[in-house]
């Protein structure tokens, strides 16, 4: 595991705290990690006191790390940039999560050599979150595994060659867990028309997609398609349901017709 031996947070908030709880819970020495917030949260200021990193150390006293990660919210970068810029030394590793800022966008703020750029997403504050990442010029291989160890402490990693790609994945995984809490929403009210009470409807539905989600991380070398096809039995009341959501007007073209309109609000952010 390629964890840096220095490391510097900056913007402590979901998910700059999701990944710092899972890098100490992966054995990055608290000694290693800065953390700084303007406002931390009393559970980040807790887990501060009780792990023993530092937290808003006066400035000045913290030297350029091997690591520093980049999780203010994208539009802080501008006002964040001048207080940031001490912290990057010439071997410093810049890892951003900030969705639609650019690698250039990075580098025309930050004197940075090496930038990665990551798109994770929400289930990374339960470890089982998806990071899509990509470097950009001047990133070593050593520092690819440090990337890949940061965001793999918090979930999978996918890495990409090209970064045009990254619109494509917020469309997908970064914005995705939206999608599923809607079909979480859309299943319980189609049980109230189906004549369940709204609570039940909504029991069953949470219940349905927790346990379904499940089913498909235990399985992990077997396709969505074929677990479908596991619980329809011909003729069924699954493959009744199923033919209407797969029909030519179903599903598929609803989902690809969101995808894209996703992708095209991230084109605009970041445009
Ligand atoms: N949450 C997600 O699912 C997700 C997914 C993909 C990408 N991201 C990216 O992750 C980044 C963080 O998102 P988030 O949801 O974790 O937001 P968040 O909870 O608001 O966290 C951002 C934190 O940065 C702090 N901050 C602001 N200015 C700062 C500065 N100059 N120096 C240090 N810290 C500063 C904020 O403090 P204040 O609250 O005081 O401003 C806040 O605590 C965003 O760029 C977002 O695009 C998030």
């Amino acid at each position: 595991m390629a964890l840096p031996a220095s490391l510097v947070l900056v913007g402590a908030g979901k998910m700059g705290g999701a990944m710092l709880e899972g890098w100490l819970a992966l054995g990055l020495p608290p000694a290693a990690v800065t953390a700084l917030d303007p406002a931390p949260s009393d559970e980040m200021k807790a887990l501060a006191a009780a792990r023993g990193f530092a937290l808003n150390p006066p400035a000045g006293t913290v030297a350029p790390p091997e690591t520093l990660v980049l999780a203010v919210k994208p539009q802080m970068l501008d006002a964040a940039a001048p207080s940031i810029a001490p912290l990057v030394g010439p071997g410093t590793l810049i890892v951003s999560v900030m969705a639609g800022k650019t690698i250039a966008d990075i580098k025309a703020r930050l004197p940075a050599s090496a930038v990665v750029r990551a798109m994770p997403n929400t289930p990374a504050a339960v470890g089982r979150g998806v990071a899509a990442l990509v470097a950009g010029p001047g990133v070593s291989s050593a520092q690819r595994d440090v990337a890949t160890a940061l965001l793999g402490a918090v979930g999978r990693v996918e890495w990409l060659d090209d970064e045009a790609l990254i619109d494509a994945v917020t469309a997908v995984s970064g914005s995705g867990p939206a999608y599923v809490f809607l079909l979480a929403e859309t299943l319980a009210k189609a049980g109230e028309a189906a004549g369940l009470p709204a609570g039940l409807s909504a029991r069953l539905a949470r219940a349905t997609v927790e346990g379904a989600g499940e089913l498909l991380f235990r399985a992990a070398d077997v396709a969505p398609s074929r677990l479908r096809e596991n619980v329809t039995s011909p003729a069924g009341t699954t493959a009744a349901a199923l033919a209407v959501l797969m029909a030519g007007d179903g599903l598929q073209p609803l989902m690809t017709r969101a995808v894209a309109a996703a992708k095209r609000r991230a084109e605009e952010l970041s445009g």
